[in-house]
């Protein structure tokens, strides 16, 4: 439905590069009124750059008193009353364009939607898929994987302060608040990683709420569902099984979850498949073991303000717990 790409940028974070309906409405009121914006705005420097052309030998002396005449009269009341009428149809036809999209992103067909639940912290999104059977409820954080061109329910609010849930090629914005429950259809019809941002500044390290929509066709995400409904793997080898001895006696277990093990804490990020994550700490580092190392050392220093407390270990230990973690597929 877009009249006119508005020029710009076209990634995987911006409102001009649309990849669902949803989107898709937006960037049609926003070209509307864009290019009416532009073209009235290049008639009036037009006709401003006309008059001082035919002005400019006069211009450098005081200006005549108009003098009018019945037929320059005429004329100018002409003008005036074709521009007014062309002011009110503009205004009116961006005035339907916003109805039609509204009207347009309300009509998205909840009753087949597929739903996912977000919740927004200081600093990161916690993602659930909800299960009829309470033990397949997929948790995860930041990386929202989607079915492509699957009408989506996404179900928000927060566990503190208030954020705003934003993926601008997907949607527009929606508010998170605390004890509030809010909905919001979306639909993603290309695959690929989609960022979204915390729109809502909700302290320190607002800027870096960051998330994928991670839009897949419906057997890759039905793979990648039951995957993370699985528990985690059992340790394989003495320094897996000695790293999740270093978890579960160390600070870790008291806001983590590993599913499968006795780690069962909501205050942080569940683990279970943490290896299957592509960053770390919402967006903020790609998920390398070197990373890893850093933030479970001192995640103060990369992201000041955050809940991850420093955590004191030894270097064998720091290991051992890098090796258990990078198996949490
Ligand atoms: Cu959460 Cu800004």
């Amino acid at each position: 439905m877009i009249l006119f790409h508005v020029p710009g940028f076209r990634g995987n974070q911006t409102s001009l590069n649309p990849v669902g309906p949803g989107a898709e409405h937006i960037e049609f009121e926003f070209a509307l009124i864009f290019w009416i914006t532009v073209i009235v705005y290049c008639i009036v420097l037009i006709a401003l750059v006309v008059y001082v052309v035919r002005r400019r030998h006069s211009l450098n002396i005081m200006p005549e008193p108009i003098r009018t005449t019945p037929e320059s009269d005429r004329r100018a009341r002409h003008a005036v009353g074709a521009a007014m009428v062309v002011t009110v149809l503009l205004v009116f036809t961006m005035l339907i364009g916003s109805f039609v999209s509204g009207h347009a992103l309300g009509k998205m067909n909840r009753q087949s939607a597929y739903t996912i639940d977000v919740y927004g912290h200081q600093w990161w999104w916690e993602v659930h898929y909800p299960n009829d059977e309470p033990d397949k409820t997929v948790v995860t954080a930041n990386e929202i994987h989607v079915p492509m061109g699957v009408p989506l329910r996404i179900h928000g609010t927060s566990r503190d302060v208030i954020h705003s849930f934003w993926a601008p090629n997907v949607q527009g914005k929606r508010d998170l608040m605390p004890g509030y429950d809010t909905d919001v259809m979306m639909q993603i019809d290309q695959p690929g990683r989609w960022r979204g941002q915390c729109a809502e500044y909700c302290g320190e390290q607002h800027a870096h709420m960051s998330f994928y929509m991670v839009a897949e066709p419906a057997q890759q995400f039905q793979q990648w569902l039951a995957q993370q409904a699985a528990a985690s793997v059992s340790p394989s080898s003495p320094q897996v099984t000695r790293g999740q001895q270093v978890f579960l006696s160390h600070a870790c277990v008291m806001c983590h979850t590993i599913r499968g093990t006795p780690a069962g804490s909501r205050v942080g990020p569940d683990l279970t498949h943490l290896a299957s994550r592509s960053t770390i700490a919402a967006g903020v580092l790609p998920n390398t073991i070197g990373n890893l190392g850093g933030w479970i050392l001192n995640a103060q220093s990369i992201k000041p303000g955050c809940r991850m407390p420093p955590n004191h270990m030894t270097g064998t230990e720091l290991q051992d717990l890098l090796a258990y973690l990078e198996t949490l597929k």
